[in-house]
């Protein structure tokens, strides 16, 4: 059996080139199996990106999959992306798919957080569900040290994986705030306002 957030996979790649307009702006990202949402742009992601207004400084795309949330952002607010993944065949398609958009962005294998070295402005994130609860809130927890102060984590999850106890559990942590919600989708934004920098 073999997931999306797996490192490296034995799966046959078949690459393939997918189209996406996100906000007038017309992307082509080559995907390949046994990476997230291979057939485009995820409708989770799109809503996500579709809500971002305004953002400056340094960005970080956790899970950046083939790369649609940091060329995005990076075309849209031309701001400095970092982007990290723990699958090896996603990093490989992002390099390529940066290149094809003609991006300047940095690309880092990380298993969560444990190659990041710098505070962000921002993390930004269609955050893996499918690897269960426990590391997913590692990976939104512990957001908070990776930014910097009043920094925010920005993410998207749908009803049914869990968005409202997300946005109450992460309260703990965060001055929490539902951007907006469609079809099931919630974009919520996580401010670190707790912690001195
Ligand atoms: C839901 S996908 C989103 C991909 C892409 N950002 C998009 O929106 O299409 C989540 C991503 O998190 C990555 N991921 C899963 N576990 C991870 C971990 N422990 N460390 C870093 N990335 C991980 C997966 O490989 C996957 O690419």
């Amino acid at each position: 059996m073999s997931f999306y957030f797996d490192k490296d996979t034995k799966v046959e790649s078949k690459e393939v080139i997918t189209k996406a307009e996100i906000g007038n702006t017309l992307f082509t990202f080559i995907t390949d199996n046994n990476v997230f949402s291979k057939r485009g742009l995820d409708f989770g992601t799109r809503t996500l990106l579709e809500n971002i207004k305004d953002i400056d400084g340094d960005i970080l795309d956790f899970g950046c999959g083939y790369g649609p949330i940091g060329i995005y952002l990076k075309k849209k607010f031309n701001v400095n992306v970092d982007m990290l993944d723990i699958n090896e065949r996603a990093l490989h398609l992002a390099r390529k798919n940066a290149m094809l958009n003609n991006v300047d962005v940095m690309i880092f294998e990380s298993d969560i957080y444990e190659a990041v070295t710098k505070k962000y402005d921002y993390i930004i994130t269609n955050p893996p569900i499918r690897v269960g609860k426990k590391i997913l809130y590692d990976i939104l927890i512990n957001a908070k040290n990776y930014l910097k102060k009043n920094g925010h984590l920005i993410f998207v999850i749908n009803k049914d994986q869990g968005a409202k106890s997300a946005m109450h559990d992460l309260q703990e942590y965060y001055n929490v705030n539902l951007v907006v919600k469609n079809k099931g989708f919630f974009v919520i934004d996580c401010q670190n306002c707790w912690l001195i920098d």
